[in-house]
């Protein structure tokens, strides 16, 4: 609906009112950028009346984005997403949210960073368009259906996730990333239309080359000035001449003794470039950005400024576990902070672009990036997924994903698919170059990969397309030691490796035999699974493509042209529940289970990739008198470790090559073992484990006391039962409520037990294992006071500070 105003001298002085504010404010930036999260309403139900501005929505509820509405459900077999989606609804939601703006003679566009899926968006009645693809960002321009200053205008955003399965994991359902409103006034820097790079590095000196993508309104001359700040904000390079071809500026700058980013130290630069149209300031457009170089080599694997690297990946799901698929920057900088730990260097985004604001934190923390677009080209994996969008979709699914994010220093490598069907067979050949050469026509600087199955060349047409630059290879360990003589001259990186499965805190001995689960591709499930959905944490479980993670190291670690990895998977997520059928709903391959809690592997990992001194002992110490139980520990930066039960010391063990472990097996009596490194005959580290008494009592530790509600930061939570004297209850089990006092909600819980079927939502949830984590928001400023009990149990209580 286009709003007509028939007297123009009114037209004039409104427009002259509204064009007061921005006039006023050009001081500060002609591109004003607003955080459109806030304040929306969302119903879960559909009806095209809900396009219309005007309706009835008294009864809709008021929320701020990012929102997922699938995570608010319960779990049921019966959710058409199925348990391999995460058992948890679809459906359609609508959203809507009314504002002003003062912004005539300016262009307004609204942004949105990820919707899934099928989104569909009007302004004020006015229909402007769809998005089918959940995790590719898009924008509309709302500027000629705004209304004059001060009358409101209506957003309505319809999403459609009611065709299921649609995915082989979760995807959550909704607004789940961030949305902004942009002004700009007509003669702007397009949408991302901002590249840069840094074709020249030296220690010395680095070269900046910036092209600017403009859309001009008017013929008068364009002038930019483009200057990088460092980190303490000082200016460290400037350029205001630019060369023009078509609607493109370019300009290179210089940067003296340029401060290189690495994973150690990932050291960022920011550009601000101003843009004159006959002398008057139109634009400004600022885009961080790092100074490094990488390469490939077919012998030498990676390097990252000139020195070896090797890739140290896992790859992740979207989802934030209890927050399902809804952004929020403190829970993905805490799965950053624990991969970090743990020695972690690089993410595979599986298998879709993530949120813009996670390559930030991944530019900000140090990790490098395998930036996915797809998991399904035009050949399906399930009945609803994105392969019928594929071929009138996915030149601009992947022009977005490259053009958001080629800026960031993270990304390494776009990869154009995971396991695509069309691998098989000779449509491979053609689709490959077609998806390569969108690439490279919005970027050279990155090589172009692609996760591939099918190990052997001749009978994978991705690969004898000949239009890869990297080679990745999901699986398949034992095709390296040859793949120099099958690939000659290809440079590789293991793009997926292990599918080990494991319930932190759980142990079937013998923990030195390989059970696969399900044996075969016969099976769906298990044959013979535990009945409680437990799966052995001894790295001693895997599906039957997969293997151990330390075999599957081992393999990745010998050969140096074997670039990297990146392991399935960093953390557990919702969905993919191998081996076990509902009530699983969660996978069992993280390294990390879902809450954020570390499986026992996660210390082989970090005895590996870290130089930190590690010495990890498992498992607890609570078994039947006289059972024969393998003790296992990682350790580094030591010679041998010395095992003592009850004093008695087991013997003196080091590690070989191969296995990244030592074991003991010895026969169970109540007391403690006690672990002790040695290097050069000196004691390194000890480790104590004790035989826990009757649960006592709950402890809490929190990882941030202080959150910033303006932020969403949450306050991490983690519940352990205890008994008398301090020590872990491995099998405590409790229900644990959760009372608040301020202003403050519970986000989410999770214990990381991936068959639990309580909602994630509630706040109250089973201890697993012994632990349990909560999640908690800050409404207002001000003091929480936080307490969790338990039937049989001592309280515990926490003070959090909400800024
Ligand atoms: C791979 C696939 C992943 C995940 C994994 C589970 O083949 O690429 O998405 O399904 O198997 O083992």
């Amino acid at each position: 609906m286009v709003i007509m105003i028939k007297d123009i001298r009114l037209v004039r002085f409104c427009f002259m009112l509204v064009s007061l504010i921005p006039l006023v404010s050009l001081a500060q930036s002609p591109r004003q950028i607003t955080d459109f999260n806030k304040g929306w309403l969302f119903t879960l139900d559909d009806n095209s009346s809900y396009a219309k501005p005007g309706i009835d929505s008294k009864k809709w509820r008021k929320l701020d984005l990012p929102h997922d509405w699938s995570i608010e459900g319960q779990f049921d077999s019966t959710h058409p997403a199925r348990n391999a989606g995460g058992a948890l609804p679809g459906g359609i939601g609508w959203y809507r949210k009314s504002f002003t703006t003062t912004s005539a003679g300016k262009k307004v566009y609204i942004e949105f960073d990820g919707v899934h899926r099928n989104s569909e968006v009007w302004i004020n009645g006015q229909y402007l368009g769809k998005w089918p693809y959940g995790y590719t960002a898009f924008r509309y321009e709302l500027s000629r259906w705004l209304k004059p200053a001060g009358q409101l205008n209506t957003v309505a955003v319809r999403v459609d996730n009611s065709q299921q399965p649609n995915s082989r994991w979760y995807t959550g359902s909704g607004i789940y990333r961030d949305v902004r409103l942009v002004v700009t006034n007509k003669t702007a820097v397009k949408h991302w239309g901002s590249f840069i790079t840094t074709p020249d590095v030296s220690k010395t000196r680095a070269t900046i080359s910036v092209e600017h993508d403009v859309e001009q309104d008017g013929k008068g001359a364009l002038k930019f000035i483009s200057t990088i700040y460092d980190a303490q904000g000082r200016k460290v390079g400037e350029a205001s001449a630019a060369t023009a071809r078509n609607e493109k500026h370019y300009q290179i700058l210089t940067v003296n003794q340029p401060q290189l980013w690495s994973v150690n130290r990932p050291y960022l630069y920011k550009m601000v470039t101003k843009v004159f149209q006959d002398n008057k300031w139109v634009d400004e457009y600022s885009s961080t950005f790092g100074i490094r170089y990488f390469n490939f080599d077919v012998n030498e694997g990676f390097s990252l400024n000139g020195e070896y690297l090797k890739i140290l990946g896992v790859c992740q799901h979207h989802d934030l576990g209890a927050l399902g698929a809804a952004y929020n920057e403190s829970a993905a900088r805490r799965q950053l902070r624990i991969l970090k730990e743990m020695g972690v260097n690089a993410i595979r985004m599986a298998h879709n672009p993530p949120a813009a604001r996670l390559l930030d934190l991944c530019d900000e923390m140090g990790f490098l990036v395998m930036d996915e677009s797809f998991d399904m080209w035009a050949k399906k994996k399930n009945k609803f997924d994105y392969f019928s969008d594929f071929p009138e979709w996915h030149q601009r699914d992947l022009e977005h994903m490259v053009k958001r994010d080629r800026n960031h220093p993270s990304i390494i490598m776009w990869s154009i698919g995971n396991e695509i069907r069309e691998q098989f067979d000779s449509t491979g050949i053609t689709i490959t170059r077609q998806l390569v050469k969108i690439v490279k026509d919005l970027d050279t600087t990155r090589p172009v990969t692609c996760a591939l199955s099918e190990s052997d060349p001749a009978k994978n047409y991705i690969y004898q397309s000949g239009a890869l630059d990297l080679v990745g290879l999901n699986y398949k360990i034992d095709s390296y030691k040859d793949f120099q003589k099958n690939f000659p001259g290809v440079k590789v990186i293991a793009s997926e490796n292990v599918s080990g499965l494991a319930s932190r805190g759980h142990y079937d001995m013998p923990s030195d035999s390989l059970r696969l689960w399900p044996s075969s591709s016969q099976f769906k499930y298990v044959e013979n699974g535990n009945p409680d959905y437990t799966v052995s944490a001894y790295d001693n479980v895997a599906a039957y493509w997969g293997v151990t993670h330390e075999n599957n190291w081992w393999q990745v670690k010998r050969y140096k042209y074997m670039s990297g990895l990146f392991v399935w998977s960093g953390f557990d997520f919702l969905g993919e529940p191998v081996p076990y059928p509902y009530p699983a709903r969660s996978s069992y391959y993280g390294i990390i289970d879902m809450a954020g809690f570390p499986k026992d592997i996660y210390y082989m990992y970090q005895s590996e990739w870290t130089s930190k001194p590690v010495l990890h002992l498992y498992p607890h110490w609570n078994w039947k008198p006289g059972q024969l139980v393998d003790v296992k520990a990682h350790y580094n930066n030591a010679d041998e470790v010395e095992l003592f039960v009850n004093g008695k010391s087991m013997g003196r063990k080091t590690k070989i090559d191969t296995a990244f472990h030592i074991m003991w097996r010895v026969p169970y009596e109540p007391g403690e073992i006690k672990a002790v490194s040695y290097k050069n005959k000196k004691q390194v580290l000890t480790k104590l484990i004790k035989t826990a008494g009757v649960a006592y009592r709950l402890e809490l530790l929190v990882e941030n006391k202080i959150i910033d509600s303006k932020k969403n930061e949450l306050a991490f939570v983690t519940a352990r039962v205890v008994d008398r004297d301090g020590n872990l209850v491995p099998d405590a089990d409790h229900l644990v409520k959760v009372r608040i006092e301020g202003s403050g909600v519970v986000e989410g819980m999770d214990n990381g037990n991936p068959a639990d079927t309580n909602s994630l939502k509630d706040a109250q949830h089973h201890i697993y294992k012994g632990l349990l984590l909560t999640m908690i928001k800050g409404l207002k400023p001000g003091p929480l006071k936080l307490t969790l009990s338990a039937d049989g149990l001592q309280p515990a209580t926490t003070l959090i500070t909400v800024k």
